[in-house]
This record gives C-alpha cells, sequence and structure tokens, in this order.
C-alpha cells in the first residue's frame, strides 16, 4: 500500500439555534461516507466539526427564551450531538465556536491580518434599534417593499417581487426585536481587505481546489470585484470581543470557519496529535470542507484568504452540494416534509437514509430529492432484497449441516477475483466522490451474486442425496461474496456492516481485509440484518412532521347561532384597509368533497385553484351535501397559513356567510370565472 495520507476532514458548523434536520443531514452524511471510507483505506484521518455558536439570532433566541446564551447552546450541543450519533456520523471531535480553543485562534488570525495591513476601519451607519439599543441585522428589519409595496418585507430582501435592496429603502421600517422604527447611527467598524487576496484566491481556484460549478461562481464574483469584508459587530452581540476594539465583537462568520481549526486544536491537545502537521502554511496534510452550496463565498473566498494573511495553509478542497427537496418540493412544516433528524429516528432506520443518500449524491452541486416512494423502494430491492438475501439464503445450510464452518476450497475462485478486482473502480468513485456511481457498481456485483445463488439453487440441492460438498462450497462463496460487498458498503453502512462483522466472525473490515477468502472459517448465527421500509412508518413520521401552524392564530370559526345579534357576537376590532388587503381571494372550483369520518361539522373539500389543488375543511355540513358542492364555483382564502386540525391539515378556508344551520351559502355563481381568478 502507498504511503498512509495525513486528512482533515470537515462539514460546516450547524447553528446552535435549531435543530438537524434531513436536509442538513445530507452533508454530515456525504462528509461521514468520505471520512470512513479514507479511514478503511488505511490513512490518518480524522472528521471534526462544532456547533455555530455565536451571532445575534442566538442571543435573541435565548432571551426569548429567558436564559443565558451559554444555556442555549449547551442544551442544543447536547441534542445535536446525539442526533449526530443517532445517525452513525463518526466525528473525531464536536466542538464549539463559543470556545477558549476558537477565541485563542481567531485571535491569532485576526491579529496577524491586522499586523499585515489586511485590516481597515472606517465609519458606517446603520440601522439601529434605539429601544432595543442594538444595531440591526437586515433579517431583523421589516417593513414595505420599496419596489411592489409589499408588506412585512425583511430588510434585505422582498419575498414577494424577489426585488433585493438596502434597509435604509424600506418603507415604515420596524425593528423585529422590539417594534420601534429604526434610526441611522454611526459606528465604526473593522473590515477585512478581501480585495488584497484577489491574486492568490485566483490561483488557489486555478489550482482545481474548487468544483467546475463553482470556479464559474467564482469568476463572476472576481468580474464584480471583490469588497471589503464587515468583520465586527457592536455590542449587545454574543460573541468574542475584538481584542483591540472595547465594546465590538468578532462577526460570527469571522470566528465560524476558524471552528474547524478550533475543533482539531482541542481534539490535538486530547490526542497529542500535531496540530501544526495539518495547518502550518508549508503542511502536506490535505484538508477538505464539505459545504452546502449557500455558503460557498465564505469557503473559497474569506476563508482561504485568512488562513493566508495569518500564515496558515488553504485548503486542498472545498466540496459543495446542493439542497434537499423532498418529494420534488422545498422541505415544508405544514406538508410534513421539513423533518427532522429526531423525528426520522423515532420511526425509521437510519441507515435507509444514508444508503438513500450515498446512492443519489455525486460530486456536483446539484440539489437532490427525496422522493419518498423512491426511498421505500430503493432501499428495499437493494438492501434487502439484493445484499442481504445473499447471506440469509447461504448462512443456515451452513450453520445446520456444516456446523457454522465455512468450505476449504471456493466453488468459483474466478468470480471471487470479479469481486475483490472491483474493488480499485469502487475506490476511485469514492475518492472522487461518486457516490451514487459507486453504489451502482456494488449492486451490479450483488446481481452477479444473486444470480450465481439463483442458478446453483442451493435449496433444492440441499433436498437431494450426496450432493453435500457441492451445497457446502456454493454456500461457502456466496458468504464470501456477501463478505466483498458489505466492506464496500461499509462507509455507508456501518452498523451494518458491524453486524455482518459479528455474523462472520472476523475483524473489523478495512478496504484490503476481502483480498483473501474466509475459507476452513466459522461463522455465527445469521440474524436478519436489515428489515423492510414499512410505508405506514413513512406516513407516521410525515405527520409527526407536520406543524401546527395555526397554535397561535385564533380560532375564527362562524358561531352557529340562529338569533344572532350585535350585542352577542360584537363587531370585531377595526382593521386597516392594508390588512383587508392582505387577504387573497381566489375563485375556486370544488373538485371534489366529502364526508369526514368521525366529524358532524365538516365537510373536506379539494378546491381546484386551476393549476394548483388544495385540501380545505370547511363547517358547512349543516347545509350542503357533498354531491351538490361537486364542480361547483367557490371563493377562498388563499394565502392563509395551513392548520393542523383533528382530521389533517387545512390548506386555506371557503367563504361562507349566512346565520348558520341550513342558511350558510358558499356558492358562487358559474358565470365564466375561472378557478384562480383573483376576487377583487
Ligand atoms: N453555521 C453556518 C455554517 C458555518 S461553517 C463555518 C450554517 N449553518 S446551517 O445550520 O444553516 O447549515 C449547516 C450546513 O447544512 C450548511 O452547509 C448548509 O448548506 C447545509 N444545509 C442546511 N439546509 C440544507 C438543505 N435543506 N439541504 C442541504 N444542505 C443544507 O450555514
Ligand atoms: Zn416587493
Amino acid at each position: 500500500m502507498a504511503t498512509p495520507r495525513k486528512i482533515l476532514i470537515t462539514s460546516a458548523l450547524p447553528y446552535a439555534n435549531g435543530s438537524i434536520h434531513l436536509g442538513h443531514l445530507v452533508e454530515y452524511i456525504q462528509t461521514d461516507i468520505w471520512s470512513r471510507f479514507q479511514k478503511m483505506r488505511g490513512h490518518e484521518c480524522y472528521y471534526v466539526c462544532a456547533d455555530d455558536a455565536h451571532g445575534t439570532p442566538i442571543m435573541l433566541r435565548a432571551r426569548a427564551e429567558g436564559i443565558e446564551p451559554e444555556a442555549l447552546i449547551d442544551r442544543v450541543w447536547q441534542e445535536h450531538t446525539e442526533d449526530f450519533a443517532g445517525f452513525a456520523i463518526g466525528f473525531d471531535n464536536y466542538h464549539s465556536t463559543h470556545s477558549e480553543e476558537n477565541r485563542v485562534c481567531a485571535t491569532t488570525i485576526y491579529e496577524r491580518n491586522r499586523d499585515a495591513g489586511h485590516i481597515a476601519r472606517r465609519t458606517i451607519s446603520q440601522a439601529y434599534d434605539p429601544e432595543a439599543k442594538m444595531f440591526l441585522p437586515d433579517r431583523f428589519i421589516k417593513g414595505t417593499c420599496p419596489k411592489c409595496g409589499a408588506e412585512d418585507q425583511y430588510g434585505d430582501n422582498c419575498e414577494v417581487c424577489g426585488a433585493t435592496y438596502s434597509p435604509t429603502e424600506l418603507k415604515n421600517p420596524v425593528s423585529a426585536v422590539s417594534g420601534a422604527t429604526p434610526i441611522e447611527k454611526d459606528s465604526e467598524h473593522l473590515f477585512f481587505k478581501l480585495g488584497d487576496f484577489e491574486k492568490i484566491l485566483k490561483d488557489w481556484h486555478k489550482a482545481g481546489h474548487v468544483q467546475a460549478e463553482v470556479a464559474n461562481k467564482l469568476n463572476e464574483w472576481f468580474e464584480a470585484g471583490l469588497n471589503d469584508w464587515d468583520i465586527s459587530r457592536d455590542a449587545p452581540y454574543f460573541g468574542f470581543e475584538i481584542p483591540d476594539a472595547e465594546g465590538k465583537y468578532f462577526y460570527v462568520w469571522l470566528d465560524a470557519p476558524i471552528g474547524y481549526m478550533a475543533s482539531f486544536r482541542n481534539f490535538c491537545d486530547k490526542t497529542g496529535v500535531d496540530f501544526d502537521a495539518y495547518w502550518n502554511a508549508d503542511s502536506t496534510a490535505e484538508l477538505y470542507h464539505f459545504i452546502g452550496k449557500d455558503i460557498i463565498y465564505f469557503h473559497a473566498l474569506f476563508w482561504p484568504a485568512m488562513l493566508h494573511g495569518a500564515g496558515f495553509r488553504k485548503p486542498s478542497g472545498v466540496y459543495a452540494h446542493g439542497f434537499l427537496t423532498v418529494d420534488g418540493a422545498k422541505m415544508s412544516k405544514s406538508r410534513g416534509t421539513f423533518i427532522k433528524a429526531r423525528t426520522y429516528l423515532k420511526h425509521l432506520n437510519p441507515e435507509y437514509l444514508r444508503y438513500y443518500f450515498a446512492a443519489k449524491l455525486s460530486s456536483k452541486v446539484d440539489d437532490l430529492d427525496l422522493n419518498l416512494e423512491d426511498f421505500a423502494a430503493r432501499v428495499n430491492a437493494d438492501l434487502v432484497g439484493k445484499v442481504v438475501n445473499i447471506a440469509s439464503r447461504c448462512a443456515g445450510f451452513i450453520k445446520k449441516r456444516f456446523d457454522g464452518k465455512l468450505n476449504g476450497t471456493l466453488d468459483q475462485p474466478e468470480l471471487y477475483n470479479t469481486f475483490t478486482k472491483a474493488g480499485d473502480e469502487i475506490a476511485d468513485l469514492y475518492e472522487k466522490r461518486e457516490f451514487g456511481r459507486a453504489i451502482r457498481e456494488i449492486m451490479a456485483l450483488a446481481d452477479l451474486a444473486n444470480q450465481y445463488i439463483d442458478e446453483k439453487a442451493p435449496w433444492v440441492i440441499a433436498k437431494e442425496e450426496g450432493r453435500d460438498a457441492e451445497l457446502h462450497a456454493v454456500c461457502s462463496l456466496g458468504i464470501n461474496l456477501f463478505r466483498v460487498l458489505l466492506g464496500y458498503l461499509k462507509p455507508v453502512l456501518p452498523q451494518m456492516a458491524e453486524q455482518a462483522e459479528a455474523f462472520l466472525n472476523v475483524e473489523p473490515m478495512n478496504w484490503h481485509s476481502q483480498a483473501e477468502p474466509l475459507l476452513n472459517h466459522a461463522i455465527d448465527k445469521f440474524k436478519p440484518l436489515m428489515t423492510r421500509v414499512e410505508k405506514d412508518k413513512i406516513a407516521a413520521m410525515i405527520e409527526d412532521s407536520k406543524e401546527d401552524l395555526a397554535a397561535e392564530a385564533k380560532t375564527t370559526a362562524a358561531k352557529p347561532s340562529t338569533d344572532s345579534q350585535l350585542a352577542k357576537d360584537p363587531i370585531a376590532e377595526t382593521i386597516e384597509f392594508a390588512d383587508f388587503a392582505k387577504v387573497d381571494l381566489r375563485i375556486v372550483r370544488i373538485a371534489k368533497a366529502e364526508h369526514v369520518e368521525g366529524a358532524d361539522k365538516l365537510l373536506r373539500l379539494t378546491l381546484d385553484l386551476g393549476g394548483e389543488t388544495r385540501n380545505v375543511f370547511a363547517g358547512i355540513k349543516s347545509a350542503y351535501k357533498p354531491e351538490d358542492l361537486e364542480g361547483k364555483l367557490t371563493v377562498m382564502v388563499a394565502n392563509l397559513a395551513p392548520r393542523k386540525m383533528k382530521f389533517g391539515v387545512s390548506e386555506g378556508m371557503v367563504l361562507a356567510a349566512g346565520p348558520g344551520g341550513k342558511d350558510l351559502f358558499v356558492l358562487h355563481p358559474d358565470d365564466g370565472a375561472q378557478p384562480g381568478m383573483k376576487v377583487k
């Protein structure tokens, strides 16, 4: 074997104010597979990560919970580590950016850059909340979009028309922290002069340390020009105070990537591994960062520049992946597809997901879809139907008929060789992060193994007199082929591989340990290594993930009183025209109307908005039979937040008027109006 490489690998640090979800797991699973693969190859490889604990959102979240930020980040650190362990993410170290090691590393990097002249100071004017006494990040200012007039938009972009602008352009701005009107206030800020590193960055990119798609994006950024980067924030802020700037703190994104280094420092202090060998400017070790496509700017521009400016080595590779969609759409809390790691683990085996992601991952930045139907089909067909099936068809005979002992020779040595020879190609694909292709190669081998067993039909041989030797040979080769496959799958399925090692009665497998077959070797009792993905477990996970978005919204159900009087139902509080204008009323066709089991007032309506359908529950059973409604038009509130109700999620509301009982009116005259039309 070639000389072992020294490899340090990281995944992006998750923010310490939210739960780990399946989107995050694309990254942690991708990185973990690569790290396990490198370790199996015999390299000196470490995989470190940490929680990203600083910044305004974390400070405000702690405030809202009435606790100190330290208490919040401790609690979240605990949750995150448990979630990662649940998915067998094998970090060698999991630290926090709010740590002494990170303070030291951040200070060093800052001071060395400052002393080399890469830090500038100048006064800028920013939005300030006079009540909360703090400067406001763009995301904490809301107001009316200057372009289209949509209300309640963030200070940096409009979700309605897509315009981007600066918070000072927003009309009627308010602070999301206190509700006060922000004022403009001056303050001195520190800037990292990114432009100083243009040549170094261009050379570094050209040397192939980023993916081709990323290099294209970077060229656009170079053409637009590299601006100074504001790295300071004024108090109050949860972070590290800047050594020579009292009351000013490092911006969270300054010390976040430094957290990679700090986590490794913490690890080295515990284990005696040589930190400098990995970080010195002349280091021959390899350093790889796995990240999502949303944070490329930070990792492919700021981070290598900061490292270079401070006299450290630059990364060997920054590898960006795409975003996860579920069933073809962005993860959605109301549809139950915003699935947290914890929720998944309550219902399903983590290795199903590890396998599915592996099968869909490539070295590209493309987005990746978790199609739940395909997920179940693929895992069941490949892992249960192909891989586990090989062992389960052979193990019983070895145990019962041959005292658990494998044959002394191989039935078809060339078949075994085909399997071991494929190892180089599969390793090459893992190395290149072409996991999907590696999985396809492995499954092609699994097909060969099953074909062999099908042809030999040990279950037939077993019933015939005098064919014991043949039976022994066939099942022994089957078990040996299974072993090679599990070795190849081990980076993806570490838990299943471990169970297989116990069953095969072998030492933990590495990439080279399957070169020689197991002969005259005693195996253990076979236990099913994986059960099928059950559809109802997936459904239960989705149901569990649906959040009650209406928890805080007041119920506005009409009272079914027939003798309505103003005294009994006083007119509600006056609303402004602007509030009314937010209600998006649409004409819809009632495509389907059904009774709801167990509900005495509700009907379930499927509404056609002209291209989109919605599921809405309406309390109109007293006035209409379902069959009288189908095909008719009505008016709905189309932009009402989905609400989780006892019988399912309601995605809007139909407008019913009338005193109640039989006198409830929902139908719109069918006068040529088309579903989807806005009601004026
Ligand atoms: N704290 C920063 C990273 C700092 S690294 C020095 C951050 N945190 S995050 O929690 O928002 O995201 C962590 C990682 O998960 C990022 O690489 C991000 O791209 C990735 N993902 C978050 N949501 C994702 C999907 N829906 N799909 C795929 N990856 C996603 O960014
Ligand atoms: Zn707008």
